[in-house]
């Protein structure tokens, strides 16, 4: 069976998948934390794995920079293998002085600049929304272990580097509490399609101090977020 973006057979997937963005990190994400993990698909080196986790079966895809990347690869996994939950794990950037490097940020809400909800609700603006239940499950895994969530919207752009001017005191403004740019596009793609799907992010970045994770800090910051997600979609 082939999608014109996934070559894998029928079943391959597990009806819940990781997507991190960068193909690298779901190779790690499979090697580090999931039993009997082989690779089901590579196609354009787009790497995506399924294993066990906890004695239950889950899968971890790329899918790429940006939200026409992301809502491809989310498209095909629900409408062409039976996906059912899609959890996007990434990092974003911060601009709020109470938001820090290593937090974890759930997006309850996903704003935009994308068209791509437009496009999809007829020009009006649509609420895109991370799935309760993924949602709450993520937050009792965090609290479990010990890493509470800061929770709400995001902001996904399609311009890592933006010309807007006043955008940062905008988000500010708005009590932004990550910059990254796919949460809006997936949460629509899986919504359309009746699946769930959440964003949970690291903050590897802030635009107002210029703070950074340190090499370190991204690899620990990002075992802990990926062991909060991997405990939410088994528990
Ligand atoms: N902008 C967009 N995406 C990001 C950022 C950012 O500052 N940091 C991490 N992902």
């Amino acid at each position: 069976m082939t999608t014109p973006h996934i070559e894998a057979p029928a079943g391959a997937f597990a009806e819940t998948v990781l997507l991190p963005g960068d193909p690298l990190r779901a190779k790690y994400i499979a090697e580090r934390f999931l039993e009997d993990a082989q690779r089901v698909t590579a196609v354009r080196n787009m790497y995506g794995y399924t294993g066990n986790y906890r004695g239950q079966r889950v899968s971890v895809m790329g899918g790429g920079m940006g939200i026409p990347s992301c809502s491809i690869y989310t498209s095909e996994l629900i409408d062409h293998y039976g996906v059912k939950r899609v959890l996007r794990v990434g990092t974003c950037g911060a601009v709020l002085d109470e938001v820090q490097v290593g937090d974890l940020v759930l997006a309850l809400g996903a704003s935009t600049d994308s068209g791509v909800n437009r496009t999809r609700f007829g020009g009006q603006d649509l609420a895109a929304i991370a799935s309760w239940p993924l949602a709450r499950a993520l937050d009792d895994a965090a609290r479990a272990a010990g890493h509470p969530l800061r929770i709400g919207n995001v902001y996904s752009t399609d311009l890592f580097y933006s010309p807007l001017p006043g955008l940062v005191d905008m988000l500010r403004r708005t009590r932004i509490l990550g910059i990254e740019m796919e949460a809006a596009g997936l949460y629509t793609a899986a919504a359309e399609r009746g699946a769930q799907a959440a964003a949970l992010l690291t903050v590897s970045d802030h635009l107002v101090t210029h703070e950074k994770m340190s090499v370190a800090q991204r690899q620990q910051g990002l075992d802990a977020m990926i062991e909060v997600a991997l405990a939410a979609v088994v528990a």
